[in-house]
């Protein structure tokens, strides 16, 4: 399992209310106990923070905010020490503003060299006062940005698929490629498993930027009957990964390059898998489905056969920086359609239901083959803030999209680690870069280490289970309904309502049903994500609740 670790809600050590990496490096224990293999950190690197570090300005420079280079050092020793593989954030659609190439493009003029490295072009209009195309920004907004030239006079634009704080890279250019490359090398050197590749999706923008009107959505995919953004996963960017592929096959161990790309369907992102390709990628499928077992059924289904083609593995994944906290989604409806953040006048979710959903839904995902990825705090059963006061929001989605979408600072909260202390242990004193909910002491670690039934001790269950039956390389055969227990490898009686399958010799049933169900007879449960009741030897498995068992006989 990989555990993303979102550094500056992570650990403070300092006590100025943002974690660091010497917070990470404090906590990795906890890690370890937690039963984590790989840890992916997001950006800490020199940065404005104009969107919370995914905006760099040098690449190979730690940000003070998180610490030093000895600090990161410091960290990668730890984590070998102790058996844990780092994968560290890779930003190479864009730069921040503040980057010494895009200072240097703003100061050299149109037609540079320096100019050559992002995407600048003139104006329409007479007089070039408007926009080159009409694409938007991700975040809200245009996507395009004019600059005052030396002589003061207004001048070009250039392409900022998300803030205007983070211009994109001109990816036709050796010079970027040849950066990058380097940039490889140097993080390889230092000793991280790998990287996670932000907007893989997006380096290459097709010849001439053609004119896309339709809203896009970075986080939802793309409707099947719309044509595909002329921003978003072209051919061209296959290219680039095959040459990275040939930089990490040089080092020594395994290494790893991820991808975030949110492309559908499951077949065009396994693409990026292909052998001499990436090794992983992000399948944003299973977090986006509904808490239906058809959809989820079909949603495994077709992830697990789209990388068996390619001979990759697939990913699983429920949460992350970006998106609602999974127990907060399954507090609504299912297929409800969610906002992008929560705020104290939207409707609130059932914070029960949620965190009862989203820890069966855990326990089905780490049941099956392929990487499993788990964001911090999930395994505290966290739920996104839904009332956080608008003024202390730091998400550029908020302000670029005009106060219609409050965005993802909700999910981005600092954790919980003791209950009685000044932000909840997060930092030595009191501050916290976000505010924490009242409610989040009894989520704290403290709270539930040691609790036999809470989320922390059904994680780490899960996760010590996961490793002994070998679950991540196993593979999945589903179990089809049939009455009176197993028949040849038939169970029955179930309905629509409950997915059923075996990976190697557990066997995991999820009911999604509203009624309780009955285990087969002689199955003996190894976890399940609520405690269970037992009736003359009959097991029972309620409404939302996933058990693992062997089967005997
Ligand atoms: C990715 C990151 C997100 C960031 C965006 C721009 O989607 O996960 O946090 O805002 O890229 O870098």
């Amino acid at each position: 399992m990989i555990y993303q670790v979102y550094p500056r809600s992570f650990a403070d050590s300092d006590g100025d209310g943002v974690g660091d990496l010497p917070g990470i490096t404090g906590r990795l224990e906890h890690l370890v106990d937690l039963g984590v293999d790989a840890l992916w950190l997001s950006p800490f690197y020199l940065s404005p923070q104009a969107d919370a570090g995914y905006d760099v300005a040098d690449y190979r420079t730690i940000d003070p905010v998180f610490g030093t280079m000895a600090d990161v050092d410091a960290l990668l020793h730890k984590a070998s020490r102790l058996g844990l593989r780092v994968i560290v954030d890779l930003v190479p659609n864009h730069t921040s503003d503040e980057h010494a190439w895009f200072r240097a493009a703003l100061q050299s003029g149109p037609g540079s060299p320096e100019r050559d490295l992002y995407l600048f072009r003139d104006g329409l209009g007479e007089h070039g006062e408007q926009p080159p195309n009409d694409w938007k920004s991700v975040f809200g907004g245009t996507a395009w940005q004019r600059v005052t030239e030396s002589d003061g006079t207004a001048g070009q634009w250039y392409l900022h698929l998300f803030d205007v704080k983070q211009p994109d890279l001109n990816w036709q250019n050796p010079k970027v490629r040849a950066e990058f490359e380097s940039i490889l090398r140097f993080w390889l050197d230092r000793g991280v498993a790998g990287f996670r590749i932000d907007v893989a999706h997006g380096l290459i923008k097709a010849p001439g930027l053609p004119s896309y009107s339709a809203e896009h959505h970075l986080l939802h995919g793309n409707e099947e009957d719309r044509p595909r953004p002329p921003y978003w996963d072209q051919e061209g960017v296959h290219e680039i990964y095959r040459g990275w592929h040939r930089i990490v096959e040089e080092y020594e161990g395994d290494r790893v390059l991820v991808a975030e790309a949110w492309v559908e369907p499951a077949q065009r992102l396994a693409r990026y898998v292909r052998p001499d390709e990436l090794h992983q990628s992000f399948n944003f499928d299973y977090l986006l489905a509904p808490w239906s077992a058809a959809a989820l059924r079909e949603v495994v289904t077709e992830s697990l056969q789209a990388t068996d083609e390619v001979g990759a593995p697939t990913t699983w994944v429920l949460s992350n920086h970006d998106v609602l906290r999974h127990a907060t989604r399954f507090g609504f409806a299912p297929g409800a359609v969610l906002p992008n953040g929560i705020g104290a006048d939207d409707p609130q979710p059932d914070a029960e239901l949620g965190l009862r959903r989203a820890r069966a839904a855990t326990l089905l995902m780490l049941a099956l083959p392929g990487a499993a990825y788990v964001y911090q705090g999930e395994e505290l059963g966290l739920p996104e803030h839904t009332t956080m006061p608008d003024d202390v929001r730091q998400d550029p989605t908020w302000r670029r999209s005009g106060h219609q979408h409050r965005g993802r600072d909700g999910c981005r909260v600092p954790i919980p680690w003791q209950g009685d202390a000044p932000s909840y242990g997060f930092g030595p004193g009191p501050r916290s870069w976000l505010p924490q909910p009242a409610s989040w002491r009894h989520y704290a670690l403290d709270a539930q280490q040691g609790v036999p039934g809470s989320t922390y001790e059904v994680y780490r269950a899960a996760l010590r289970l996961r490793r002994a039956h070998a679950l991540g390389a196993g593979s999945l055969a589903w179990v089809e309904g049939r009455v009176d227990g197993l028949v040849d490898g038939q169970v029955d009686g179930w309905g629509p309502d409950v997915l059923a399958l075996t990976n190697g010799e557990v066997f995991v049933l999820a009911n999604l049903g509203g009624e309780p169900i009955e285990l087969p007879e002689g199955s003996v449960v190894l976890l399940a994500s609520q405690l269970l009741t037992q009736a003359d030897g009959v097991v029972s498995v309620p409404p939302d609740v996933t058990v693992w068992a062997r089967l005997s006989g």
